[in-house]
Order: C-alpha cells, then sequence, then structure tokens
C-alpha cells in the first residue's frame, strides 16, 4: 500500500475510468485540490452531515481553488433518496450554473453518495464526481464501484446508473461523530467482504473483537483499507455485475427481506448480518456449508455486538424474499459460503427456502 504523509492509497483499476481510493487522517484542500482547482463545484449532502461538515468542507473547496462553490443539503435519511431530490439537485446545478467541466462532490453516507453520483451520472449526459464518505458503510461499500440511483415508491434502488467516480477521499476523522449503530452497519459488510473473499483478513477480525468494539483508530483504517482494496479487486473483475459482483450480495437476500419485514426500522447493516446468519443456516440445512464455517461467521456477528436473528414472522419473510429485485423468475438466488474465504451463487427451489424456515 502506497505511504505518502497521513494518506494511504489504492487504485480501481478501469481503463480510462480509473481512480484513487484515499486514506487520509483528514481532508485537506491539497488533496481536494486536483479535483477542484479552477472549476465550478457543487457539494451535495444531507442535513446531518451538512451541520457537521458542510462548512469545513466548503472553506477547503475554496482554498483548493474551485472557482464557484454550490451547496445542497436534503434532509437525513433513506426517505429522501428520490427523484425528487435528483431534480432538485440538478436544477441547483443549472441555476449555478454548473457545465460539462463542472464536479459534485457527495459529501455524507451512501444516500448522499448515491444521490451526488446518480446526478453527476446523468446531468448534461454525465458530469464528474468524487465521494466524500462519512459513513463507515460509505467508505468501505457505496463509495466505491460506481453504482448510483435512487428509490421508488415501489421500491429502493430501482433507478440508476453506472458512472464511476473521479476519486473517493476518505477522511477517517469524520468517523468520530458517527453514532455506534451506524459503524456497526459498515462492519457488517466489512465482515461479509472477508467472509467470501478473505479468510485471513476475517481470521484478523476475529483476533481484534476488542479493538472493533472500541473503535479503534488503527485497527478501523485497517479494516477500511483491506475491505476498500477488495471491493475494488471485484469491481475490477466485474464492473456492472455480470457476474462475480453478485457475491457482493451475501447476506442481503434475507436482508433486504428482514428490512421490509420491518418495514425498515431495523437498519440496512442489521439485516445484512442476520441475513448472512440465514443464508448459513440455509446452506447447512442444504448440506453445503461445514458446521464450523456457520458457526465462526455466527460468533464473530453475535461478538461485535450485530444482530444475529430477528424473530419477524417467517411467512412474511418468505414472501418478501420474492419482492428482491435480484430474485428473478420466481427461482431464490443465494450467496454461500461454502468455506471461509470463498463464496458461490447457489439457486434454491422455494421449497428447501420454506422447509429451512418451518414453513
Ligand atoms: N452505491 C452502492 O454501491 C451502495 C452500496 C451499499 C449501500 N448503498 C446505499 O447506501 C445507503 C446507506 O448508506 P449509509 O448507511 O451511509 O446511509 P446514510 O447516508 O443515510 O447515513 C446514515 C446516517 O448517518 C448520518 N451520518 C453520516 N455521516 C455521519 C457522521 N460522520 N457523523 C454523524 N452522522 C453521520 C446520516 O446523516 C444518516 O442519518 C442506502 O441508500 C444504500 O442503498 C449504495
Ligand atoms: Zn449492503
Amino acid at each position: 500500500m502506497p505511504l505518502q504523509g497521513n494518506e494511504q492509497y489504492l487504485s480501481v483499476g478501469l481503463g480510462d475510468r480509473s481512480y484513487k481510493i484515499q486514506l487520509l487522517d483528514t481532508l485537506t484542500a491539497d488533496v481536494l485540490r486536483p479535483f477542484a482547482e479552477g472549476r465550478s463545484c457543487m457539494i451535495v449532502s444531507d442535513s446531518t452531515v451538512a451541520d457537521l461538515y458542510l462548512g469545513e468542507t466548503f472553506a477547503l473547496l475554496k482554498a483548493a481553488g474551485a472557482a464557484s462553490i454550490a451547496t445542497l443539503a436534503f434532509e437525513a435519511g433513506e426517505e429522501s433518496k428520490t427523484l425528487a431530490t435528483v431534480e432538485s439537485i440538478c436544477r441547483t446545478a443549472v441555476a449555478r450554473h454548473l457545465d460539462r467541466k463542472s464536479v459534485i462532490f457527495g459529501l455524507g453516507g451512501g444516500v448522499p453518495g448515491d444521490m451526488a453520483g446518480f446526478a453527476a451520472a446523468i446531468y448534461m449526459r454525465g458530469i464528474d464526481f468524487v465521494q466524500l464518505p462519512t459513513t463507515l458503510l460509505a467508505m468501505v461499500d457505496s463509495s466505491i464501484g460506481g453504482k448510483t440511483g435512487c428509490d421508488l415508491p415501489e421500491g429502493k434502488n430501482l433507478i440508476g446508473a453506472f458512472h464511476q467516480p473521479q476519486g473517493v477521499l476518505i477522511a477517517a476523522d469524520r468517523l468520530k461523530t458517527l453514532p455506534d449503530e451506524q459503524y456497526l452497519c459498515g462492519l457488517a459488510e466489512i465482515i461479509k467482504c472477508a467472509a467470501i473473499m478473505d479468510e485471513p483478513f476475517f481470521a484478523e477480525l476475529e483476533a481484534n473483537v476488542e479493538k472493533i468494539r472500541s473503535r479503534d483508530d488503527d485497527f478501523t483504517r485497517r479494516m477500511i483499507l483491506k475491505t476498500c482494496a477488495l471491493k475494488a479487486k471485484i469491481v475490477e473483475m466485474d464492473e456492472k455485475e455480470g457476474g462475480i459482483r453478485a457475491i457482493l450480495n451475501y447476506g442481503h437476500t434475507f436482508g433486504h427481506a428482514l428490512e421490509k419485514v420491518s418495514e425498515f426500522s431495523i437498519l440496512h447493516g442489521q439485516g445484512v448480518a442476520a441475513g448472512m446468519c440465514m443464508a448459513l443456516e440455509l446452506g447447512e440445512h442444504s448440506g453445503l456449508i461445514p458446521a464450523e464455517v456457520v458457526e465462526r461467521q455466527k460468533a464473530l456477528i453475535r461478538a461485535t455486538g450485530l444482530p444475529e436473528k430477528y424473530d419477524f414472522n417467517r411467512e412474511q419473510v418468505y414472501q418478501a424474499l420474492f419482492s428482491d429485485k435480484k430474485t428473478v423468475g420466481g427461482k431464490l438466488r443465494f450467496v454461500i459460503t461454502p468455506e471461509m474465504g470463498r463464496a458461490e451463487i447457489v439457486t434454491f427451489p422455494p421449497e428447501t427456502v420454506r422447509e429451512y424456515l418451518g414453513l
């Protein structure tokens, strides 16, 4: 991992769409300059993040030589991930004279990141954007890989575009204000990546549960870098999810169903954690996953304070599996881990899933 001052970075190699993920102690004007100097900039954020970091980010962009800086902060939360918000971003961009050479900065978690990215993908048929993630989930997952989009009343992430950012600038000090339960949501995606791709990293997580629970700065940075590298590798192999990128959906088939049945009262990472446990149990039930693989993953999830299960109505959970956009033609697809550090995509007949659920 190249080291430079307070910065560590890695690259996402996608030909002319390649970019760097930079891990910094804090954001600086110097780091922003290559993206902002002489250009019309716009910062897209949410109300909570704007209160905390918009003023500082604005000042840094100014010091980095931005020609102009527009800002837009929508109300924090998934409810804002709508076409209406995208429209307001684009209309603000017009009002502030952003042109094809301008750049949008997504400042916040996955919601501002997806919004900024999607607006940048469609504004004037595509302009540059830079991710400034402030949640652990955004740092290790949503800001990397170019998936952008928004929700419809009918379901989450039903509209979107692939649009890679010009850069991902992770300022680790932003995590200081992040609530514990949001930190744990990011951790669920970290555990997911280790479980499907990297057994030694999984073992490192197991050996450092105390540091995880105390949110140790150095170990957090270590987890961010490692997970970004794993995600970058998958994105390089399969940018548009034609194949292997789908393994990143581990825990998400059941996870989305749990989120839906809870009427979104549980957080995404909580659904993913319990969803991984359910995929493990389903795999064990079908004779595809050895007991020790199941136990190791459940033990780590439990030890970190993430939920292992939810006692929602099982019939409703089953029905909710079919509303996931990744479920095709009535068949139920799951990512499973037949051994630690390796994933497979398998299709189960609905009866097997019903049987596992005790229905
Ligand atoms: N594009 C992708 O590849 C991808 C991948 C995973 C998830 N996502 C999307 O990401 C979203 C979830 O991301 P998220 O969990 O970051 O959600 P989020 O952006 O809503 O952030 C969660 C909460 O934390 C607050 N927050 C953010 N940073 C903070 C900070 N530093 N201090 C204090 N509070 C802070 C936010 O205001 C918000 O209330 C979902 O919409 C999901 O669909 C996208
Ligand atoms: Zn996820």
